[in-house]
């Protein structure tokens, strides 16, 4: 390989005391005083150039909503309709670079990130976003990094496969060429790392693309972008476009240009995306590609066999880090009935000493949800499990945004192995744990939750079996092999690592394109076999 060696990026401790914990601080408390005093302005980007719309739209600190962490311009159609023109008058140059320069703008960027603009980052996704240190150390710097620095690995390694034949007189080839158009790059609020991979990855491969990050994402995916212009991407190879969705989907999905969509998000706007190119198919030059990760209802399945301290640490994690604001964050959980009583008990005691507070506050291991729509939605499932008779809350459900959207880690008990917070996702810290009957036939009784498990929610994002016996893992194994894209024995359902564990699911959760993996850049490629005769 010409690559330097890539391994993944180290994680940060942020011990007291560390320089690393100092400029974190130091960030923290320049952007705060910014957000109070002046916020910044955040423009659309199109063809390197600041366009103000004149639609200026707050994004409120999630702890302390009074406050805007930036404020921007919102996009509107005349301006995604330029940067869509734009896009494609720089195609034509960055489809020809060699695929080593493009890599290099990447290598470059990853490269910053890790040095000079890390704690920034990192304070915007945390301020932003609502992200604990360390819950913006694994997202906005490694994780952003690691994406970056692999996505040209794989790159180079989708070049290297060529036609291992050739017959006397001929020699046939691969060329691996961007799509025929532009690439639409919608992301989520709640990985920064995701926002800036979607571009990305189909960036790499030599396409150009819109990049229309989450309303509450801006500020942190306007670093992204800085940092990319930084490390030499060309004006016009992503056109940065904050905003509304909708208005921005109809822009695009207009125009004859339009190659494929890179989105994370729920499924219902994926739903909608789809029906929406589905209604339009004739006007495009190609069938687009279309590529999305979408949400989960993710669960821990345990063995009467498990290790009950690594269940109850790897659900505490699973459950609550991020507020449950993670696609892969456990929602639901299948525990026997006879181990019940002890992890039950052992739960609470570990949730009522969970902290919860502003992320600037190092001590909290929680902050307060996205935004006010998200507040009320949580708030919804807790009040109608407190009137319900399927349910019974047996910690948390306290909610107050009197200040911040804050809902204390929220753990419901159901005999409906069905009740709708088993089927929904939530999107918020709420567990809701189904005790199994086990008392006749445990393996019996095993087999038939796996059965229950595969055939509840539609979803099949990520999930954990926790068991020791190797029998009831394979089981497991088995029955769930739709169930979940990213399957764990003896983890948690959330924390995958780029390159480690590629990451997707099927099902209501999305294409399965694994994000992390070359299967994702391969959908960035038209490739055109060459065969010529001497
Ligand atoms: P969302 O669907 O509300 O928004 C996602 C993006 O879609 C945003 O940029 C939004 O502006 C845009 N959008 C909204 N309406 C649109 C429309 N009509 N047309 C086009 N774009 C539109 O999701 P969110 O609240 O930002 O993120 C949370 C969701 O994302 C959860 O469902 C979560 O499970 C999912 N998610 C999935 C993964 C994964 O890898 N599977 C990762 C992260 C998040
Ligand atoms: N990669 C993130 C996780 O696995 C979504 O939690």
């Amino acid at each position: 390989s010409k690559l330097p060696q890539i391994k993944n990026e180290p994680f940060l401790h942020y011990a007291p005391g560390s320089a690393e914990r100092a400029a974190l601080q130091d960030e923290l408390e320049r952007l705060d005083k910014q957000a109070s005093e002046d916020p910044l302005r955040v423009p659309c980007i199109v063809d390197g150039k600041d366009v103000w719309t004149g639609v200026a739209v707050r994004q409120p600190m999630p702890h302390h909503h009074e406050k805007s962490i930036c404020v921007y311009d919102e996009l509107d159609e005349g301006t995604v309709k330029s940067a869509i023109d734009g896009a494609m008058r720089a195609k034509t140059q960055w489809a020809s670079w060699p695929q080593d320069e493009r890599n290099a703008v990447f290598l470059k960027a990853a490269d910053l990130l890790a040095g000079k603009y890390r704690q920034r980052l990192n304070a915007a996704v945390m301020l932003g976003q609502g992200k604990t240190a360390w819950q913006a150390e694994i997202d906005a710097a490694v994780e952003t990094i690691d994406f970056w620095r692999f996505a040209a690995r794989w790159a180079e390694h989708i070049h290297a496969w060529q036609p291992p034949e050739n017959s006397p007189g001929v020699w046939n080839r691969m060329e691996y060429r961007p799509l025929e158009g532009f690439v639409s790059c919608i992301t989520p609020f709640n990985f920064i790392a995701i926002t800036a991979n979607l571009p990305s990855s189909p960036v790499i491969m030599g396409n150009v693309a819109l990049m229309k990050p989450a309303e509450n994402a801006t500020h942190a995916a306007y670093i992204v972008y800085d940092i990319l212009r930084e490390a030499g991407l060309p004006d016009g190879v992503i056109q940065f476009l904050p905003g509304n969705g909708k208005i921005y989907s109809e822009a695009t999905l207009t125009s004859p240009d339009f190659a494929a969509v890179h989105f994370t998000g729920s499924t219902a706007v994926f739903n909608q995306i789809w029906r929406d190119v589905g209604e339009r198919l004739d006007t495009y030059k190609s069938y687009p590609r279309i590529v999305g990760e979408t949400g989960g209802k993710n669960f821990h399945v345990v063995h009467h066999s498990a290790d009950l301290e690594n269940v109850l640490h790897a659900t505490i994690r699973g459950a609550f880090e991020y507020q449950g604001q993670k696609c892969s964050a456990t929602s639901r959980m299948y525990v026997p009935r006879s181990l019940w009583p002890q992890l039950r008990q052992k739960l609470v005691e570990q949730v009522e000493k969970v902290s919860m507070g502003s992320p600037m506050d190092f001590r909290n291991f929680m902050t307060a949800v996205i935004n006010e729509r998200a507040f009320m939605r949580v708030q919804g499932y807790i009040e109608r499990a407190r009137a319900s008779s399927d349910a019974h809350i047996i910690c948390g459900g306290v909610a107050d945004m009197s200040k911040g959207y804050f809902i204390a880690p929220t753990i419901i008990e159901t005999t409906n192995p069905h009740y709708e917070t088993m089927e929904q996702e939530i999107f918020g810290p709420v567990l809701t744990v189904y005790p199994y009957d086990d008392s006749v036939d445990a393996e019996q009784s095993f087999e038939a939750v796996l059965h229950l498990v595969n055939q509840t929610s539609g979803y099949a994002l990520t999930g954990s079996i926790f068991a020791r016996d190797r029998a009831a893992i394979l089981k497991a194994s088995d029955t769930l092999r739709d169930a979940a894209g990213n399957f764990y024995i003896n983890n948690q359902s959330t924390g995958s690592i780029v390159s480690q564990q590629p990451f997707g699911g099927s099902r209501r959760s999305g294409t399965n394109d694994k994000s992390g993996s070359p299967v994702n850049l391969m959908r960035w490629v038209s490739p055109r076999s060459v065969k010529e005769s001497f």
